[in-house]
């Protein structure tokens, strides 16, 4: 440009640009800025070769190392897997009582069941685990079908009442609204109210209706039978609420708590997480009925409340199975 002159203080060329008289000098890039800069369009370039990166219509260009965040996280999990794969196997295998005496294996099964309880349970049962109306709370020692372990897993694996599984844990109680007169039907919701106050089951007109229409479910001393699911009516427990509409409604229409099978949808080794988690909440039991032993009856010892001395079968033994069944036998023979 005609105006470019030779800056007379600096001897610097100018670029002819010249703002109220002050002119701009055209020095020269400094050299390391302009190597960096160049290093930075060829760094720029190997990585396009080298790395997904231009984005195209389904997807991106791949580069010549073939390198994907998908592929690593596959792998990732994969890895992951196989570590676990032996925990998990052991999982199916290992009779479900023993599993809190491997902390190794106690602890992946807690975490795992925690996950599987976050993502297939908490709809229903909260994700604390303490339950809402007409579904139960999981974190106290009440159980309607029994809280050992293999319980919960049976109730886990087929559901309650679900038409999915044919193993489901079943009952109904009947609609008494068609059996019995309204009259009677609020003699037995004030009668159910006063029971966990140590009311007598048997005894006053509600006493009488009780025996004749209730206690075949509810037992004679209305503390319940886990073989039909049949909640203890004396514990202050109430799955559905103990106001006046609410046990006028249970007693005239009958309650009918479903719950889903999951043994299809989980598998085997998820299951036993669930249910080692679930037991581990506060509620669970070492010992079947530990929690209904009658005061007196003198049927069951009590279950040792030390881990360490459950009388596991293979090491103490004949104290597992067969006596975990003459245990329910005693336990309906009480009852009736
Ligand atoms: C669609 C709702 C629903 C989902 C999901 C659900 N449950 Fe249940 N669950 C119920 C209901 C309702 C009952 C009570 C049924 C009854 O009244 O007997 C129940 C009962 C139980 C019981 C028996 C409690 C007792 O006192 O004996 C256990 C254990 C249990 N659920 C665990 C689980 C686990 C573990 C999962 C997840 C794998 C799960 N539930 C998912 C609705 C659900
Ligand atoms: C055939 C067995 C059966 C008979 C008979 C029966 N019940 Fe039930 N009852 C059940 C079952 C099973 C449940 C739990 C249902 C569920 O969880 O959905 C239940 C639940 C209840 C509940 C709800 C308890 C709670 O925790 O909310 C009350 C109250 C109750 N029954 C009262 C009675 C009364 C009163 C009678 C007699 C008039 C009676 N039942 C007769 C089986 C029976």
């Amino acid at each position: 440009m005609s105006d470019r002159r030779i800056d007379p203080v600096t001897g610097t060329e100018t670029t002819g640009h010249s703002w109220d008289g002050i002119e701009e000098l055209n020095n020269p890039l400094p050299r390391w800025w302009l190597w960096a800069f160049y290093g930075t369009i060829l760094w720029g370039v190997i990585y396009v070769i080298l790395f997904p990166a231009w984005p195209m219509v389904t997807g991106a260009t791949k580069g010549v190392l073939g390198w994907s965040t998908r592929a690593n996280v596959a792998a990732e999990i994969a890895a992951v897997e196989e570590s676990q794969a032996a925990l998990r196997a052991s999982l199916t295998e290992v009779d479900l009582r023993l599993i809190p005496e491997n902390e190794e294996l106690h602890s992946f099964a807690i975490n795992a069941g925690a996950a599987v309880f976050r993502t297939n349970c908490s709809q229903c049962h909260g994700s604390g685990a303490a339950g809402a109306l007409g579904y139960p709370n999981l974190l106290d020692d009440a159980w309607l079908w029994g809280g050992t372990v293999e319980d919960i897993a049976y109730t886990v694996r087929h559901g309650i009442r679900n038409e999915a599984d044919p193993d489901a844990r079943y009952s109904e109680m009947p609609a008494f609204g068609e059996i019995l007169t309204d009259e009677e039907i609020a003699t037995l919701v004030a009668h159910v109210q006063s029971l966990p106050s140590g009311q007598d089951p048997l005894s006053g007109p509600g006493g009488e209706l009780f025996d004749l229409n209730c206690t075949a479910c509810h037992g004679m001393d209305a503390a319940g039978m886990r073989e039909l699911g049949a909640p203890n009516l004396t514990d202050a427990i109430w799955l559905y609420g103990n106001s006046d509409e609410q046990l006028t409604e249970v007693i005239r229409y009958g309650p009918f708590g479903v719950m889903p099978p999951w043994g299809e949808r989980l598998s085997e080794a998820e299951v036993a997480a669930v249910s080692v988690y679930v037991h581990g909440l506060g509620g669970g039991e070492t010992q079947v009925g530990e929690n209904d032993v009658p005061e007196g009856a003198g049927a069951i010892d009590a279950a040792p409340s030390d881990p360490d001395e459950v009388p596991f079968p293979d090491e103490a033994g004949d104290t597992g199975g067969e006596d975990a069944a003459a245990v329910i036998e005693t336990d309906e023979a009480a009852t009736q």
